[in-house]
């Protein structure tokens, strides 16, 4: 048994529910095709799963636009379906996390309804944040804020009110500062919980609370800017975000020991972010720093060295990840040059400059580093599968409100949410008897979870290996030492013996002595070769 609890070593799946598994052949994934799926889960290996929302919403930000955290999406299943999945995930050895959206609803929830049907001033747009145009006749926006997927954050009513999404227009803000704000989220916490969750990813997690005086930022840069290091941001990490934390935390905590909650905070700082994870706040909270560094030697050992420290000064561990539904798969982004930035290149999209089979090679390497780091990691669906970004959907199809936000300025992240393929061959590749809602590529099969699984070095093996070792090997400690090697080669040892290389380089480098356990690519007789990750014991484990 290990002294740590679960979550500070977990391996965590990320199940984006639309795009994971189809039961009904509808083309769009649901939790009867997730419960059939919940075997390869546990096989796989992983000890929970973080459920994308699947609540009932107009899925105009692929569900991050909830009209009702207590029901599920008739496109997803039914309620009584998604208690039945907590409880037959609990049977498979997961537990699942589900997805809290506090920081704004959908407009198609019964309180924005309420809200527009009310008039300005009322308790019924008191739950939100209307304010009144600027000018004499109010036609400008209250302020100069900017919306993170493009455009003004602010949309006018015609009667004179604004209110504000800080992200797509159906996504209007909630107030913070309305008590019954804060009692209804409390309460939708505890209505999963008492349907077995086990905890919550919380959405946004450092926004939240507005500044009452709603200060203009200055210029578009500026509003825009998560990354900004003081306390007064009008919207951005605002120091009352954490009294909120504390009183979430203490529902869970009456809940038992082995609840928890993960912060997606996009914050300026590790510093910054750290603060989440403070006694009585998060127990988690990702490191998105790792995710941005590039393929390079010095750059890893710092962005890992950096947060070891930072959450050691808050008794924690890091919380790793590479891949989400936010961002470019990290086996594209590992093929593109480092100086290209990945979403840039999106957009041009016709695969120049890209090298896929290094970004694989890559890819499979940073998983074997990220996996034998101390503390908690995240998987996205598909990466066990080593599926690149789909960086060529036409635009007819693209669904992320992004694109058309940005005026066609950012293409979206559709590419890294395409249903996935469990089969070499049959309609949408396994992922259900229909098609699927986005086009898979054509050479899917050969990449599906029917084409991998028992084949010796395929990635799915290669993760279900490691997990595996991970269990065994590394469940116990989150002590790290640093190996004094080549400086192209990351290297170092876990209190447990086991050892992780990674190859940054352009040459070969010497395996040290012990047991090759698990190899991200093929080895050069006792040489590790460029952008390829080793884990070599020395003795016996059970
Ligand atoms: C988070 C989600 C993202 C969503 C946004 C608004 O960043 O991960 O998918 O679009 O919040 O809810």
């Amino acid at each position: 048994m290990s002294s740590q609890p679960w979550w500070r070593t977990a391996a965590i799946y990320q199940v984006y529910i639309r795009s994971f598994a189809d039961g009904n052949g509808d083309g769009t994934g649901d939790i009867a095709g997730l419960r059939s799926r919940l075997p390869y889960l546990a096989a796989l290996g992983v000890d929970a799963i973080w459920i994308n929302p699947w609540y009932r919403s107009p899925l105009n930000d692929g569900g991050y636009d909830v009209a009702d955290y207590r029901d599920i999406d008739p496109r997803f299943g039914t309620l009584d379906e998604a208690t039945s999945l907590i409880a037959d995930a609990e049977r498979h050895g997961l537990r699942v996390i589900l997805d809290l959206v506090p920081n704004h609803t959908s407009h198609r929830h019964r309180w924005f309804e309420e809200a527009l049907a009310a008039p300005p001033g009322s308790p019924a747009r008191a739950r939100y944040h209307f304010r009144r145009g600027k000018g004499r006749q109010g036609t400008a926006p209250p302020t100069d804020w900017r919306s993170v997927f493009g455009g003004p954050a602010w949309t006018p009513l015609g009667d004179g009110d604004w209110y504000l999404h800080l992200f797509d227009p159906t996504q209007p803000d909630l107030n913070w500062a309305n008590p019954e704000v804060r009692a209804e989220i409390e309460d939708v916490i505890r209505f999963w919980l008492a349907r077995g969750a086990t905890g919550f990813r919380v959405d946004v997690a450092h926004s939240l609370v507005k500044d009452p005086a709603y200060p203009d930022v200055g210029d578009e840069e500026e509003a825009l800017l998560v990354a900004h290091d003081e306390s007064n941001h009008p919207f951005w990490d605002r120091p009352e975000i954490h009294e909120i934390a504390r009183e979430w935390r203490a529902i869970l905590d009456g809940h038992g020991d082995h609840t928890m909650m993960v912060a997606e905070a996009w914050v300026a700082s590790l510093a910054r972010l750290v603060a989440y994870l403070r006694q009585g706040e998060y127990h988690q909270a990702f490191d998105f720093a790792f995710l941005e560094t590039e393929w390079d030697a010095a750059a890893m050992r710092e962005v890992i060295a950096a947060s070891l420290a930072a959450t050691a000064t808050v008794g924690s561990v890091p919380t790793w990840v590479l891949s989400n539904h936010d961002v470019v798969r990290h086996a594209t982004r590992y093929g593109l040059p480092g100086d290209v930035s990945a979403k840039a290149w999106l957009l041009d999209g016709d695969g120049t400059d890209y090298d896929p089979a290094l970004g694989l090679r890559r890819a499979r390497a940073a998983t074997l580093l990220m996996l034998a780091l101390p503390g908690s990691a995240y998987l996205y669906q598909g990466e066990e599968l080593g599926l690149a970004e789909v960086y060529d959907l036409p635009a007819a199809v693209l669904d992320d409100p992004v694109w058309i936000r940005s005026g066609h300025t950012e293409k979206g992240r559709d590419g890294c949410r395409v249903p996935l393929p469990w089969t070499v061959a049959g309609p949408s590749f396994g992922f259900g008897d229909g098609g699927a809602w986005l086009p898979q590529p054509s050479g899917w099969g050969a990449r599906s979870v029917e084409a991998q699984r028992g084949r010796p070095g395929s990635t799915l093996e290669m993760y279900r290996q490691a997990l595996a070792l991970r269990t065994a090997w590394l469940r116990d400690d989150v002590d790290l030492t640093w190996e004094d090697r080549d400086a192209e080669v990351v290297a170092f040892r876990r209190a447990s013996g086991l050892r992780c290389l990674v190859n940054f380089g352009e040459a070969g480098h010497p395996i040290p002595p012990g047991k090759v356990v698990v190899a991200s690519g093929p080895l050069d007789g006792d040489r590790l070769p460029p952008d390829t990750a080793v884990w070599v014991t020395e003795g016996q484990r059970r």
